[in-house]
């Protein structure tokens, strides 16, 4: 079966649900990144799983890709069609299926929003914790093992997905893990499914764990003299033990960005952006240790943010560096590194980072989740400029060696897709070959999101 009949059979199961619209293709051609477009044959807008299953046995019988689509916030082309084939766009399957607040966990359909989630568990006193910089989709983030600010306390994707229902490459439909909050029986296959970025499976629902929400939240944000000041405290404060629900370090030259684009007016030095959750008096003792340690540090201030309404702005602002920066640099791309390494190499891993960033030619704000040791550098670099592309990619490729030399990882949060595949034989060794085998296991043809993560069997990797 050609790709264009398995399209005209896609056509007949769809209907408009199937589009060739060049708008439509050009809508998913791109997603958050510097990689160039790649429009895919066809969308497709499923609404069920059996529409899914499906389309998955017709594109298995075409050996046609298929590539899944949350909200195209990926930030390593996990979403892009370099291939070709059919996008799967999970956006009409949105809906949030059942809450259990007994039990404290939802079951949820791949296309919804974090925000949209929250935003409907309102009223529950529950709330979904894992918050990437971005609305993304929780099928996307669950794909890609997504984390952000608040991992340090509530765990990444890893730790909230409780179980997953996936169509493979051959249409048969599972489901992986229980309700029960624990279990030993056999492989783990959510795990498995879980950060492999739509090469094994497409998800079409998800179970997640909830948390209740605190009874008290204080935010603030303290600058400091120096940078070093910041990371130490950072370190300082995990290795106490101390609870923290978020601590985000941003450089000057992020705090500068916030104060232009986003009408900030903080001190232009490093931050961090912190906050407790707990009891009340849990909340205080929490802030004065925090306190306590930044000040032996050189803390020179603290803004505090009690009003729910002064914290949405300030963690709103957060969210949205990435776009700010790309605002505040017109006509620049971005390429954003994504390093994570063990809390006692923090230190060492910024300053060689921002050293390394002084002395090429372009430049980046970095900020990060560095409760867990995960930081990002927003490298700028304009895209005509053929020297300064090259000098990006460098950059990153010496924050990948550093990082895989002390330990840790090329990627904390955005994955691996197209971006980060050089290092995976590095980071990973015979591993990454088990992950080829895997893969070949269930998606023989490879058809699943091809040329993404795992070894390219075609170019003898
Ligand atoms: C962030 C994204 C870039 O932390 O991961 O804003
Ligand atoms: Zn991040």
């Amino acid at each position: 079966m050609t790709v264009q009949a398995a399209l005209d059979e896609l056509h007949l199961l769809l209907g408009d649900r199937l589009s060739r619209s060049k708008s439509e293709l050009d809508q998913h051609a791109t997603s958050e990144t510097y990689f160039p477009p790649a429009p895919p044959d066809a969308v497709a807008f499923p609404q069920t799983t059996e529409e899914v299953s499906a389309l998955m046995k017709i594109c298995a019988r075409a050996q046609c890709p298929v590539v899944g689509w949350g909200a195209g916030t990926s930030l390593e082309g996990q979403a892009q069609a370099f291939s070709g084939g059919v996008v799967v766009d999970f956006r009409l399957m949105n809906k949030v299926l059942a809450v259990s607040a007994e039990d404290m966990d939802v079951r949820v359909q791949p296309g919804l929003t974090r925000e949209a989630l929250n935003e409907e568990l309102r009223a529950t006193g529950l709330f979904f914790p894992v918050d990437p910089g971005a609305n993304a989709s929780l099928g996307g983030m669950a794909m890609t093992r997504a984390s952000g600010t608040t991992a340090v306390r509530y765990g990444t994707m890893r730790d909230n997905v409780m179980g997953l229902e996936v169509v493979l490459a051959d249409g048969r439909v599972i489901r992986t893990g229980t309700r029960a909050r624990k279990s030993s029986a056999g492989y783990d296959l959510t795990a498995l499914m879980v950060g492999s970025e739509g090469t094994l499976g497409l998800v079409t629902e998800l179970t997640l764990r909830l948390r209740g929400q605190p009874e008290a939240i204080t935010a603030a944000v303290c600058a400091f003299d120096a940078m070093s000041g910041a990371v130490e405290t950072v370190i300082e404060t995990i290795q106490m033990g101390i609870p923290m629900a978020r601590i985000e370090f941003v450089d000057a030259a992020m705090v500068s960005i916030f104060n232009k684009v986003n009408g900030a007016s903080l001190p232009e030095g490093p931050h961090l952006m912190v906050e407790f959750h707990g009891a009340q008096a849990e909340v205080r003792a929490q802030a004065e240790s925090f306190g306590t340690i930044a000040k032996t540090h050189g803390a020179v201030g603290f803004d505090w943010a009690t009003r729910p309404e002064d914290r949405t702005r300030l963690w709103d602002m957060r969210h949205r560096a990435h776009w700010s920066t790309l605002a505040h640099a017109p006509g620049k791309r971005a390429l954003v590194t994504d390093i994570c390494v063990p809390i006692s190499r923090l230190a060492q891993a910024v300053e060689d980072t921002a050293a390394d960033i002084a002395k090429s030619i372009v430049t980046g704000p970095i900020l990060g989740h560095v409760g867990d040791g995960n930081f990002h550098a927003i490298l700028l670099f304009d895209p005509s400029a053929a020297e300064e592309l090259a000098a990006v990619k460098a950059l990153s490729h010496r924050m990948v060696e550093r990082a895989l030399a002390m330990g840790g990882t090329a990627t904390g949060e955005h994955g691996i897709g197209i971006g980060k595949t050089a290092y995976m034989q590095a980071e990973h060794g015979e591993g990454w070959q088990v992950m080829g085998t895997l893969k070949a296991a269930l998606d023989p043809a490879g058809i699943l999101n091809p040329g993404k993560l795992v070894p390219r069997r075609d170019l003898g990797l």
